[in-house]
């Protein structure tokens, strides 16, 4: 459970409040931003200043208790009531992670399961969602253990391919699919990341090689249409992506871009993995085609910088993620262990 590694922590709690490091300024500026009400926090997970999976999820639990710790009654089932329109408000930030829905439920379990005062629940609440952030990096070292043990064994360091950011930034720290290439990192097996760009916010671009540098682990920038000559050249021993949220069945929606690739390696014989904690399996879902997927403003698309990139009159489709079919994927890589995605269920504590 140590790293050699630098410690990125997107979200911590310190006197009274969350802070976060504000990924829409990276990499240009390292600034963290306090959150004190349960809307700052639904504002922030919206525009993107905390994003990926885990890390929405842990941000979500601080904001739940930060509206519960507002609520002013001394009865118990009034509490729970005024619990409810701030977990939807932090509901309606984002669709498509199933992280979100996933820790806001464990902190109204949390409420509903506590006895005692009003006092009692909202120290619970803190606790259940520091808990929450600390199980996420356990999480995020035990998946970089477990991707050892699938990625490829040849006589060379691997060059890995990853698609947006899924690393200390993306969760409570070190990361999912970023953590696997950390842990490869760490035990000489790495040899270079290549990181797509990924169009349109740039999470690849501007977060992962950020965090690939502040490691010092070595990184080349690709944009997210050159997979398929750097896998046709040889360069590409693995793919290893995050997960939003990962069906019964083992599809896979992940960032936009994500499906495009994983098609690409396959033809390209370059095993695809998955890297996720089980808190991003929705065995409530039979497949991928039931994952709401987000949309997000156009602006993302036509303006870079300050600069329109088109003309006036276009139309704009901006989906956030897409679905990968299980039978693309290589195996899903959790805490409990590496499996194909047939075998995800036994995971499933239903
Ligand atoms: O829109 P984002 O930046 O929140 O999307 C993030 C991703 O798609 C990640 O790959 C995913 O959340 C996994 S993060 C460990």
């Amino acid at each position: 459970m140590t790293s050699t590694l630098t410690q990125v922590y997107p979200i911590i709690w310190e006197s009274d409040r969350a802070s976060l490091i504000d990924q829409t300024r990276l990499p240009d500026e390292y600034t963290r931003i306090e959150i004190t009400t349960y809307q700052q926090m639904a504002e922030a997970i919206k525009t993107m200043i905390v994003r990926g999976a885990p890390a929405i999820g842990i941000a979500a639990a601080y904001g739940l208790y930060l509206g519960a710790r507002e609520i002013q009654t001394s009865d118990r089932q009034e509490f729970l009531n005024q619990l409810e329109p701030i977990a939807q408000v932090l509901r309606a930030t984002r669709p498509t992670a199933v992280n979100l829905f996933w820790a806001i439920d464990q902190m109204l379990q949390t409420a509903t399961e506590t006895p005692g005062t009003i006092e009692e629940i909202k120290t619970a609440l803190l606790h259940k969602a520091n808990t929450i952030r600390e199980d996420d990096i356990k999480t995020c070292f035990a998946i970089g253990e477990a991707g050892l043990i699938v990625l490829p064994k040849i006589p060379e360091k691997l060059n890995i391919l990853t698609h947006c950011n899924t690393g200390s930034l993306a969760t409570g720290g070190y990361g999912t699919a970023l953590g696997v290439i950390r842990s490869a990192w760490n035990s000489g097996r790495l040899n270079r990341v290549y990181a797509d760009e990924t169009r349109p916010r740039l999470q690849g671009a501007k977060l992962t090689t950020w965090e690939c540098v502040q490691d010092q682990i070595p990184v080349t920038l690709i944009s997210d249409n050159m997979a398929a000559h750097c896998m046709k050249q040889g360069l590409i021993h693995a793919v290893i992506v995050g997960a939003d949220r990962i069906t019964a069945n083992g599809d896979a929606a992940n960032k936009i871009g994500t499906y495009s690739l994983a098609i690409v390696a396959k033809a390209h014989k370059v095993p695809f993995f998955v890297a996720a904690p089980l808190s991003t399996v929705d065995f409530k879902l039979a497949t991928g085609d039931e994952i709401p997927i987000e949309e997000r403003d156009p602006t993302e698309l036509y303006q870079v910088g300050t600069t329109r990139i088109c003309p006036e009159g276009v139309e704009f489709f901006n989906p956030a993620f897409d679905v990968t079919p299980a039978e693309l994927i290589t195996a899903i890589i959790t805490e409990k262990g590496a499996v194909i995605p047939g075998e995800l269920k036994q995971f499933s504590v239903i």
